[in-house]
């Protein structure tokens, strides 16, 4: 990775505080980006951006956000704005999943995972997007899943807005192709994450995920300094001519003509 790629840039990186964000916010701030974290999570926000600033000399700026809210990605976006002027990318990672066969969930649980994994990428977007139209340039990368191209056991409603994210993310890289700005989609397959150890506290879905893990070409889950080195590049010039994409980092668990 060319270390200064991103050199003047601005990144805004949804569920920045731990994860796959963070490991996304470090690796945009290691290629020579400015980086907003925007999570739910205030002192593990705070803290990813003290460290990361720490560790690659960049600014980095976390803000209080509940991406479920439009008025919190409208303050996001416009604390960007203030603070650095611009935003050329925006990387959706804040996500949130719970295993359960569909016939067991409550509309209390859909709600909340259609909120968090799918209307907070509408909401970010549709905050950001203005000022990228207006600067005639950008990168959106939203985070979705491997489950939203082939299904997943006990996740219907998480897999249904994980393939929601990814129509809409093509609509809107043909909607704003001419406004140069790129729309892409990362599907990680299982990565190992605070999210998944806390899945795991349930006895079947540790179960599940063991035989999944079985089931990986690469034998092994993935980690998020794995999955950000991709998520750099859709931001980078290198990736100039891609756009409406869905790229898996999966370890081979699917492969998805
Ligand atoms: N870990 C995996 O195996 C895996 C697989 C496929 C897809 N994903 C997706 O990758 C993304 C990152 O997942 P992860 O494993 O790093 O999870 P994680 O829980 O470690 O990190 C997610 C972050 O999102 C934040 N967040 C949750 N709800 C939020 C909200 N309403 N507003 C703002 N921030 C919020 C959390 O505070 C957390 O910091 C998610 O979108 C997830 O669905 C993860």
């Amino acid at each position: 990775m060319n270390q200064n790629e991103l050199e003047g840039k601005v990144a805004i990186v949804t569920g920045g505080a731990r994860g796959i964000g963070r490991a996304i916010a470090h690796a945009l701030a290691a290629a020579g980006a400015s980086v907003v974290i925007g999570d739910l999570r205030a002192d593990q926000g705070e803290a990813a951006a003290r460290e990361i600033s720490e560790a690659t000399g960049r600014t980095v700026a976390a803000i209080q956000t509940d991406v479920t809210s439009l008025a919190d990605a409208e303050q996001l976006a416009a604390t960007a704005m203030e603070r650095f002027g611009r935003i050329d990318s925006l990387i959706n990672s804040a996500g949130w999943d719970q295993l359960k066969p569909f016939i067991k969930t409550t509309p209390e649980l859909w709600d909340r995972v259609l909120s968090i994994n799918f209307k907070g990428v509408v909401h970010t977007c549709h905050a950001v997007l203005p000022s990228m139209v207006a600067a005639k340039g950008g990168s959106i990368v939203n985070i979705s899943s491997d489950t939203a191209r082939v299904g997943s056991f006990g996740e219907a409603i998480y897999a249904s807005a994980k393939a929601a994210t990814i129509a809409f993310s093509k609509t809107l890289a043909r909607e704003h192709a001419r406004d140069n700005i790129r729309v892409n989609v990362i599907c990680p397959g299982l990565v190992d994450t605070a999210l998944l150890e806390e899945m795991r506290e349930d006895p079947l879905t540790n179960r599940i995920l063991d035989a999944i893990v079985g089931l990986i070409p690469l034998k092994r889950m993935g980690t998020p300094d794995e999955v950000a080195p991709l998520a750099v590049f859709l931001c980078a010039p290198a990736s100039s001519y891609i756009t409406g994409q869905v790229v898996s980092v999966n370890g081979g668990l699917n492969m998805v003509g």
